[in-house]
């Protein structure tokens, strides 16, 4: 008998979580106004916010935290840190930061001026932010395809290339850099190919236009193009990474996703001028360019961390744990961004709660429901997400509407999947008994799904 597939690591330290009542749960949304981040945590019972800074570090990488040194200039855990980064990615230039939207706020400080037009596969709702801050306009040249949540394709988070020429031919000149998200994270952790990288860059560096990789899950994206892209099959993940980042003129990295930290980031280029840019406001952002806002022991963490999650046994683990998840979604007719992402399964609430009205949000409505049935915790990546135009001030409605169940890494085992499927099953059964959605009382100018208060109808 052929043995089934198990994780590649056993637990050594548990943490006890707690099951709660329906109507403590009423009474903790309506206090949260009915946005899950403003929940506490103990108010949870399986938390999907997200997989950001959320994972579970292993033996080695507490034991690396002993090693740390916190001299303020010239630690010797930056140096292992710097080390592991250039030999993983291939980058010269290695500038630490305290999480990802540092990075982007460091290196755009130095590259976005007012006016300037940035392309991306669907920038994460930080970059675009620190974009559009800068008073720039980010244009997502995503495939159309992603937007077809039923239809199985293996790249769902490709660039199309027409759509990216149009935008650089007609912007010659004033286009600092184009972003490139592996994985995908806004269309469903969705993986872009080897090829679609190849291309993308061939075409930028045709306009004389630099490519910023958005890194944050690039070695779920690697573990994609392994088992999906022919040629790759036998290809190590470190292997494919380097090829990945082989392309482009640098990287912005969130290190708390596939750096496996619960915080930290960097940038990391071979372009000098870009380096030195960079440096002139890292030390006033982030801190000395030795430490950029980590303490030591988290560079040491974060070193080992990137190792890791860099082994092929560790990202089938956590990619297969997805995929569980998602073929328990299947047995209920649930419907999702198909195929699976790497790190969540995005749930279609337009299609789930289909009598609820644009303008009444139904992914956060579908949110509520699901916090409100089992404590589940997960998170809206839909219109809220999306912010108003920047111009016209009107809600973009032009994107898709999810409820993104986030799974943290070597956090929660299949036992709680099957809670999730179980849970969210309850409510699709039921889901024709909500009437209404909500509506916002409170937002921020920008990124305001952080912080919006709502009112349910
Ligand atoms: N880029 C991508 C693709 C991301 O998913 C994130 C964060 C960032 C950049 C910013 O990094 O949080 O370290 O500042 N995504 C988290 C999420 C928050 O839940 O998807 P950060």
């Amino acid at each position: 008998m052929q043995l089934p597939f198990a994780e590649s690591w056993k637990i050594k330290m548990v943490e006890p979580i707690r099951k709660s009542t329906r109507e403590e749960r009423e009474k903790w949304l309506a206090e949260a106004h009915n946005n899950v981040f403003m929940l506490k945590s103990e108010q949870v019972y399986i938390d999907l916010l997200t997989d950001s800074g959320t994972g579970s570090m292993s033996d080695r990488q507490w034991a690396a935290m002993m090693l740390g040194d916190e001299s303020y200039a010239g630690a010797r855990s930056f140096f292992h840190f710097q080390e592991t980064v250039q030999r993983l990615t291939g980058f010269k230039y290695v500038i630490p930061t305290h999480q990802g939207r540092a990075a982007e706020n460091v290196l755009f400080s130095h590259l976005v001026k007012a006016g300037n037009v940035v392309p991306g596969n669907a920038h994460f709702d930080t970059t675009k932010g620190h974009i559009e801050f800068r008073k720039a306009t980010a244009i997502d040249v995503t495939v159309d395809e992603a937007k077809d949540t039923q239809l199985e394709i293996p790249f769902k988070g490709n660039v199309s290339l027409e759509k990216l020429e149009k935008v650089l031919k007609e912007n010659q000149g004033n286009v600092p850099f184009m972003v490139l998200t592996v994985t995908n994270n806004t269309v469903g952790g969705q993986p872009v190919s080897m090829q679609n990288i190849r291309e993308t860059c061939e075409l930028c560096h045709k306009y004389g236009v630099p490519v910023n990789m958005d890194s944050a899950r690039f070695a779920e994206n690697a573990y994609f193009i392994k088992t999906r892209e022919k040629g790759y099959e036998n290809k190590t993940i470190k292997e494919i990474a380097r090829e990945m980042f082989s392309y482009v003129d640098s990287m912005t990295m969130s290190a708390k996703k596939d750096g496996l930290v619960n915080m930290g980031g960097f940038i990391a280029t071979n372009k000098e001028e870009w380096y030195e840019g960079a440096k002139a406001f890292c030390i006033p952002f982030e801190g000395f360019l030795t430490y950029g806002g980590m303490n030591g022991r988290d560079l040491e963490a974060l070193a080992v961390g990137l190792d890791e999650n860099t082994e092929f046994d560790m990202l089938d683990t956590r990619i297969q744990q997805v995929q569980y998840l998602a073929k328990k979604l299947d047995e209920y007719g649930i419907p999702y961004q198909r195929p699976a992402g790497g790190h969540a399964i995005f749930v279609d609430a337009d299609r789930v709660l289909d009598q609820i009205p644009k303008e009444e949000f139904p992914a956060q409505t579908l949110t509520c429901e699901l916090y409100l049935e089992a404590g589940i915790r997960a998170c809206e990546i839909g219109y809220l997400l999306a912010d108003r135009d920047p111009v016209t001030r009107e809600n973009r409605f032009g994107g898709n509407d999810f409820v993104r169940l986030c799974i943290p890494r070597r956090v929660y085992t299949n036992n709680h999947m099957d809670v999730i499927a179980a849970a969210l099953k309850n409510v699709y059964d039921r889901r024709h008994e909500v009437k209404r959605g909500v509506r916002i009382t409170w937002e921020a100018e920008l990124m305001r799904h952080f912080t919006v208060q709502l009112e349910r109808l």
